[in-house]
């Protein structure tokens, strides 16, 4: 969602502001904003409706020189995206500046009792009321009037605070929106994501809900909302900058999906042991997995898709009930949930609103949340009892690929280590799959290079009027996730649909226009697919295949083929969505849009 940095040191402010906005501008791009205590001691604001480029040329070279400084990408909630409603807002007497992510829930009321106070509000933003609380609360001491505001809001938020007049103290808090603490040396930093500041300190405090943060250079008191002090650790961030930068590719998109290799061997780092499968983050809740009967997941978009599998190989290897939920949909429609529900919440985030109420909701009711998420320190971590990371680094573009590749490989380990502890999945089983685990990362990089054919392919196929993706069993996530792909980035419609549900009714979507995109690796449904995938063939559909190489038959039955390597069945969804990342992007490419940072979309969605 939104992305907020501040500063406060010795450096010029602006270009910290600005380099770090640009770092975040993939969390929401409608607007971005700076405001700055200048050298002479006057408060600067610059904020524009569009991209941070925008606000960079509006800027031109008159960023005034400043130490301190906070600044803001803004992904639109409560308002329009305009100047106006860009963040930072301020308050009355134009001292006091605020920038946010989050929801303040209760804003029409505050908004409502602060215009009978006198104050006047100049935007339609939840945000502004939070500068007016911090005016009427101020008696000389910024971090005070915060913790004062605070305690009137409800909602989430990430807050940055800057008054005028205390001009090197930043004040940041935390509510159900991410905020990190940067230390470097006689400086500080806040953000909502350490891409912003990585460049500068890899020293981080990752604040937890309800902290509230007093910066000055070099220096980060942590206190409760009511001012009790608070510890946190300092945690060392193991990225260099480099690795949130694009490495000469011509998108993070695309260097992403070529990092899948490198990601799937991180992601499986000191998790194979020999014949084994060992998540040691799961010692801590061992005795709790031994009594479970029953696994939900819960997920979101692409993390959903990547639920999938998991709750298939829960289901087959435990033996016990597995299912996989969209988040949003979980909270209203509970399922039975007690202290032997194992629960598994599934964010690359690890912010995502949605999943994260949910995973309240399932720990509230008594259930064992394990979390798999890319992000530690992250709000979901605060949910679960166990957190698995995926170890994947960091994923800039808006949409998923290295995730979700490492999302299946951590579910697939996730649901083979809790079946041995339970004793349900055979030696022989477990070190076939360590096996295939083991050459998982070298198909990949042979996936990649199969796949060089779709940007031909996308050539013949951008201007097609929609796509249907059909798969089975484990073909149908990577069908689903190919859709996904589709339709973030290129605008183009596209349904991801079972492949047996095709004959009773998307099928009559189907015309030389719309071409089928079959998943039609080797597996036990692979006759059943090549039915289905006929049936579109009949309909002069033109047809994609994703086929394992070495299948001989469909070459004749499909108009393009993308190969991928042959693996084990649970395996296959990774591999398969390969080509589909690439043909998506290679379309998006071809049609013109922007790949990284796609219309419409934030990579962390923080509201429910
Ligand atoms: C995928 O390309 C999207 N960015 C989106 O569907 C995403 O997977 C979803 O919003 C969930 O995000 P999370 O994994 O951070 O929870």
């Amino acid at each position: 969602m939104c992305g907020i940095v501040g500063y406060t040191g010795p450096r010029e402010a602006g270009p910290v502001l600005l380099d770090g906005l640009r770092r975040l501008e993939y969390r929401g791009y409608d607007s971005a904003g700076i405001a700055l205590v200048t050298q002479n001691g006057d408060l600067f604001v610059e904020k524009r409706a569009g991209k941070v480029a925008v606000l960079q040329d509006a800027l031109g070279n008159r960023t005034p020189s400043a130490g301190i400084g906070l600044g803001h990408t803004r992904w639109a909630t409560h308002g329009r995206p305009s100047d106006l409603n860009a963040h930072p807002h301020s308050d009355c007497t134009g001292r006091i500046t605020v920038v946010h992510n989050g929801i303040v829930e209760n804003f029409r009321e505050l908004r409502s009792e602060l215009l009978a106070g006198g104050h006047v509000l100049a935007s339609e933003t939840d945000t502004e009321v939070v500068a007016h609380l911090v005016e009427a609360a101020y008696e000389g001491d910024l971090a005070d009037a915060v913790r004062s505001a605070l305690r009137r809001l409800e909602g989430a938020y990430a807050l940055v605070v800057m008054h005028r007049d205390e001009p090197d103290r930043l004040v940041g808090a935390r509510l159900n929106a991410p905020l990190i603490v940067g230390l470097g040396d006689d400086e500080s930093f806040l953000a909502s994501d350490a891409a912003a500041i990585v460049a500068y300190t890899k020293r981080v405090i990752f604040l937890a809900d309800g902290d509230v943060a007093d910066l000055r250079p070099g220096t980060a008191t942590i206190t409760d909302r009511a001012g009790a002090p608070v510890d946190r650790p300092v945690d060392i961030i193991p990225w260099s900058a480099e690795a949130a930068e694009k490495g000469g590719y011509a998108h993070f998109m695309l260097k992403e999906i070529h990092e899948q290799p490198e990601a799937l061997t991180a992601a499986m780092t000191g998790r194979l042991r020999h014949d084994k499968i060992c998540l040691e983050e799961l010692d801590p809740i061992r005795d709790r997995l031994a009594g479970i009967d029953r696994v939900e997941m819960i997920a979101c978009g692409t993390a959903y898709y990547a639920s999938l599998v998991g709750a298939a190989l829960f289901q087959e290897w435990l033996g016990v009930p597995a299912r996989s939920t969209v988040s949003s949909e979980f909270r209203y429609s509970p399922p039975p949930i007690d202290p032997h529900t194992l629960v598994v919440a599934v964010t690359q985030s690890g912010e995502t609103a949605d999943t994260i109420a949910a995973a309240r909701l399932a720990g509230d009711r008594g259930a064992l949340v394990v979390a798999v998420t890319n992000t530690v320190g992250s709000a979901i971590t605060r949910e679960a009892h166990a957190s698995v990371f995926l170890q994947a680094g960091p994923e800039v573009a808006v949409a998923a690929t290295k995730t979700f590749v490492t999302q299946v490989v951590t579910l697939v380990m996730l649901a083979a280590d809790v079946a041995h502890q339970l004793g349900r999945l055979n030696a022989e089983a477990e070190l076939g799959l360590v096996k295939a685990l083991r050459r998982l990362p070298a198909q990949a990089s042979r996936a990649i290079e199969l796949a060089a054919s779709t940007e031909e392919m996308a050539e013949r196929y951008a201007s097609a009027n929609g796509f249907m993706y059909i798969g089975r069993a484990f073909g149908y996530p990577a069908a689903l996730e190919g859709a996904l792909k589709i339709k973030e980035i290129s605008y183009l419609h596209a349904e991801g649909y079972a492949a047996g549900e095709l004959k009773h009714g998307p099928i009559s979507l189907l015309d030389a226009d719309v071409p089928l995109v079959a998943v039609a690796t080797r597996s036990a449904v692979y006759e059943k697919l090549i039915s289905n995938l006929m049936e579109g063939r009949a309909r002069d559909a033109r047809v994609i295949a994703v086929a394992t190489e070495g299948d001989t038959e469909i070459e004749r039955l499909a108009t393009d083929v993308c190969w991928v390597p042959d693996t084990l069945e649970p395996l296959s969804t990774i591999l398969a969505v390969i080509p589909l990342q690439l043909f998506a992007y290679y379309v998006a490419v071809k049609r013109g849009r922007d790949v990284d940072q796609p219309r419409n979309l934030a990579k962390s969605v923080t509201v429910e």
